[in-house]
């Protein structure tokens, strides 16, 4: 990741969506992805995470406008889930998953329950949930719990 030349302004895009995997599908299917999304990222100079509950996805994205504007496209068109839902599409100045492509967690009762409240597919999520999701991966960030939560999630040192 070419970070020596980061911009003065990150985009960050936060978005809830529903799975359209069978809970067979979906354990190689989060593999591929993280494995792809790791290397594609990366390359974009893009970190972020991805909470899967097994219902839902969410996911933050942070990185120059180019990188996460590719990432979304990609993202939006993936027929692997459905209802992407944005919740937050900002500018920030500074990273929070500095050092993670992509870090991974899977499913706990606590994140299914903030993910349940986005009405997917609606225009105008409550800034409030737009609050509570990004201090929960501000929060994943800070403990580094993803870290120890699923089999793919190592940190990737950079
Ligand atoms: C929930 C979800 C999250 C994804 N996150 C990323 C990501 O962060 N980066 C990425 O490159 N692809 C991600 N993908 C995969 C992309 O949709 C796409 O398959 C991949 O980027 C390859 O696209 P390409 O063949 O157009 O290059 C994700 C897919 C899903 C379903």
């Amino acid at each position: 990741m070419q970070r020596q030349n980061e911009a003065k302004h990150l985009r960050v895009w936060l978005y809830v969506s529903e799975s359209c995997m069978t809970d067979a599908e979906a354990d190689p299917a989060i593999e591929d992805i993280v494995q792809v999304s790791r290397e594609k990222n990366c390359h974009l100079a893009v970190s972020g995470a991805l909470l899967f509950t097994r219902q839902r996805f969410a996911q933050f994205l942070e990185g120059p406008e180019e990188g996460v504007n590719a990432v979304k496209a990609s993202i939006l068109c993936d027929k692997r889930h459905q209802l992407v839902t944005t919740v937050c599409w900002a500018i920030r100045k500074v990273r929070l998953f500095k050092g993670w492509s992509l870090a991974y967690s899977g499913a706990s009762q606590y994140m299914a329950s903030i993910l349940n409240q986005v009405d997917l597919g609606d225009k105008a999520i409550p800034h409030k949930v737009c609050e509570e999701l990004t201090y929960l991966f501000g929060e994943f960030a800070r403990t580094e719990i993803l870290d120890c939560q699923g089999p793919i999630s190592k940190r990737d040192g950079r």
